[in-house]
């Protein structure tokens, strides 16, 4: 039993909270360099010196991203009646992406180092000197913006001042798929640039097949590409990337109330999502596309400052009408008491799940000082979010009576919860691990727990340790984490 001793000492004397850390300049690379190192995020194809721009996800990292998604998916889907899933290709008609106006309108401004030839996003540059470029602003008028501020701008890497002329760049991926003998560059299949398209072109089909009657949404989550320019800031920039997107179809004269309701709603899943609210922003675009009603961004705090989050877009009869008259089918609806027919006004509601990723996780990276001195990192995700919802460990790895009955309770909580077993280590080390990645629930088996049949459960957040019986374990993690 002296053993028993030692240990369940060494358990309780975890050192308590006393502070938490202020933020701090080095937080990305902090957040960048535990993703890497705990199984969050890889950069792609890292042992041929990776790709711009394009990452994996890692053990947690896949959970974080799936249970993102999971939370999406209940607040649109499954708690609406009248929103309804689809999952579209990635690959479509090349028309599909003339219709959308991507092919002709859908680029980014770019300039030219003439020294040492690094290729620069015009309006990002433009931003770092305080001068705002709209996207949908002509090559005249981005080139008339850079000649009057040619004096502050110059090459990151190089320092030259000496650029070319502003160029704009098409950001829609080309493939060539199917096209084995013709030149695939007259008419290229695109990998989607946006997820709304597949939601469009699928919209009578929706509708035929399914009893949904305006107003009503169509939602999808998949990957989307787009040739970035610049490859910045971790995942929120990515070259592949996953769009959470949901287009309602409302009657025109309703859309803009629609529209309101779904801002208050978008702005209210952050924050039931566990985003503090003073970290989320609106910010209004002002120069719309000539159909669009209305277009607004929820920003978040990122370490790099407040960046687009979500956009919520009013976006009439255009999206409908295009596809109309490129495909020359009827996109109308009838309505059923009336028999009134109308091409309906869409409202779009549209987040990255990469970028809600990167705000879980600035939200969450907390570091504290504790009452030894010692310092610990936290992800306090939100339970619901945490990619390992309890983790087991038996006190002692060479103790086979608690090696057993940690397997035992791991075995019976894996079937509910997502749960990791660890014995490496002393307990000390398991925490401070768990609490990297962010594991609400540290579950030791000591040698009580075999007399007893009880074990220690440790909160991530209060560091508070009790004592549960090991039958009333399953019930008790279900309450605690719902
Ligand atoms: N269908 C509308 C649409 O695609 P968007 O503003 O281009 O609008 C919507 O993109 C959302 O998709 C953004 O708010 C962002 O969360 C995400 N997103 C866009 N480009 C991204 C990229 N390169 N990497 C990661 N996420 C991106």
């Amino acid at each position: 039993m002296t053993s028993n001793k030692i240990s369940t000492k060494e358990e309780k004397s975890q050192p308590r909270k006393i502070a938490s850390l202020t933020r701090d300049d080095s937080r990305m690379d902090k957040i960048i360099s535990l993703c890497k190192r705990r199984g969050f995020v890889f950069p792609s194809s890292e042992i041929y010196g990776g790709f711009a721009a394009v990452y994996d996800y890692g053990s947690y990292g896949v959970e974080l991203v799936n249970n993102i998604k999971a939370a999406w998916w209940k607040a649109m889907v499954q708690e609406n009646e009248n929103i309804v899933g689809l999952d579209s290709s990635i690959f479509m008609h090349p028309k599909v992406w003339q219709a959308s106006g991507h092919v002709s309108g859908f680029s980014d401004p770019l300039i030219e180092c003439k020294k040492c030839h690094a290729r620069l996003r015009v309006d990002h540059v433009l931003e770092e000197i305080g001068v705002f470029a709209d996207e949908k602003m002509s090559e005249e008028e981005i080139n008339k913006l850079l000649k009057e501020n040619k004096d502050k701008i110059e090459c990151a890497k190089c320092k030259s001042k000496n650029f070319t002329e502003a160029k704009k760049f098409n950001l829609l991926v080309q493939s060539n798929l199917g096209n084995f003998t013709g030149d695939w560059t007259k008419e290229p299949t695109y990998l989607r640039g946006e997820t709304c398209q597949g939601i469009y072109v699928n919209f009578k089909n929706v509708l035929d097949s399914s009893r949904v009657k305006v107003p009503f949404g169509i939602a999808q989550i998949g990957k989307a590409f787009r040739n970035e320019i610049t490859a910045r800031q971790f995942i929120f920039r990515k070259r592949e990337f996953e769009q959470m997107e949901m287009q309602m179809f409302v009657r025109p004269e309703e859309g803009m109330e629609v529209y309101e309701d779904w801002r208050k709603r978008r702005w209210q899943y952050y924050l039931d999502l566990g985003i503090s609210e003073k970290n989320l922003k609106w910010h209004q675009h002002e120069n719309l596309v000539f159909y669009a009603k209305a277009a607004w961004d929820i920003e978040y705090n990122f370490p790099f400052g407040f960046k687009e989050l979500e956009g919520i877009h009013a976006r009439g009869d255009y999206d409908l009408t295009q596809h109309s008259k490129f495909s020359g089918q009827k996109l109308e609806y009838q309505d059923s008491k009336t028999n009134e027919k109308y091409v309906p006004h869409i409202v779009e509601t549209s987040v990255g799940a990469d970028r809600t990723f990167l705000a879980v996780l600035t939200e969450s990276y907390t570091e504290e000082k504790l009452e030894d001195g010692s310092e610990r990192v936290v992800l306090k995700f939100p339970k619901k979010l945490a990619p390992i919802k309890a983790a087991i460990f038996p006190l002692l790895k060479n103790k086979p009576e608690l090696v057993q009955k940690a397997r035992e309770v791991y075995d019976v909580l894996k079937g509910e919860f997502m749960c990791e077993f660890d014995d490496n280590g002393n307990i000390g080390k398991r925490y401070r691990r768990q609490d990297e990645i962010g594991t609400p629930y540290c579950i030791t088996i000591d040698f009580d727990s075999l007399e007893n049949a009880d074990v220690t459960v440790r909160d991530r957040d209060t560091m508070k340790q009790e004592r549960i019986k090991i039958a009333e374990l399953k019930d008790y993690l279900k309450e605690k984490l719902s």
